[in-house]
């Protein structure tokens, strides 16, 4: 943010809550325990924001939404404008979700009190990937997951640490030899932790 390459802007939805004490939730029709975000607060925000601004994406963050990945990830690092909305509560009013939301996201199958930290999620794994948003350019592109292969071990000096050794072939210099040692090591922690992923790759 400091250097100009993204903005982030957090909307707090009380300021378009209704009434004296700015209520943006009530009882879910039908009855149940919870409380559900209602339509009033969410679409006045909605459109005021749409009114400054075009949005690539209006997302929603929910259990229920498609798994978030690093494909996504990449794809929104290249958009200019999201917009997303974190539930509360027992979610928002459906109306909103069928109106409005063009993508609804989940950071993985467990439930957390609200959405901002998923938006958090989200948010930070878009950003990392902005050029000139992290120190070392190329390193994003040498993350696990971006070849779809988790990342090989790695190691920082001492060469020898009480008796605990780095494998040979890092301090070789032979940097043909390296990529093969990463690459053999990236497959083989993919098969062994993630054989779903690497059903995938292959
Ligand atoms: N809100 C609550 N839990 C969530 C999850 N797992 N992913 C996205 N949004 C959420």
């Amino acid at each position: 943010m400091e250097n100009g390459k993204v903005e982030v802007n957090i909307v707090n939805l009380r300021e378009y809550g209704i009434g004296k004490s700015r209520q943006i939730d009530d009882y879910a029709f039908g009855g149940g325990a919870g409380m559900v975000m209602m339509m009033e607060p969410l679409v006045n925000c909605i459109e005021e924001l749409k009114k400054r601004g075009e949005y690539d994406e209006i997302i929603y963050m929910t259990p229920d939404g498609k798994l978030f990945d690093q494909k996504t990830a990449n794809k929104f690092s290249l958009q200019n404008r999201l917009m997303i909305i974190c539930g509360h509560y027992k979610g928002i009013d459906e109306r909103v979700r069928e109106k409005y939301i063009t993508l609804e996201l989940s950071i993985g199958d467990y439930v957390l009190s609200g959405g901002e930290i998923p938006a958090a999620v989200v948010t930070d794994a878009i950003i990392r990937l902005i050029p000139g948003a992290m120190n070392d350019e190329t390193s994003a592109l040498t993350d696990s997951f971006q070849d779809g292969l988790l990342s090989p071990p790695v190691y920082t000096r001492p060469a020898d640490f009480e008796g605990l050794k780095v494998p040979e072939v890092l301090l070789s210099g032979n940097f043909q030899k390296i990529d093969e040692w990463r690459l053999e090591k990236a497959i083989e922690r993919t098969k062994q932790r993630r054989p779903d992923l690497w059903k995938k790759t292959l």
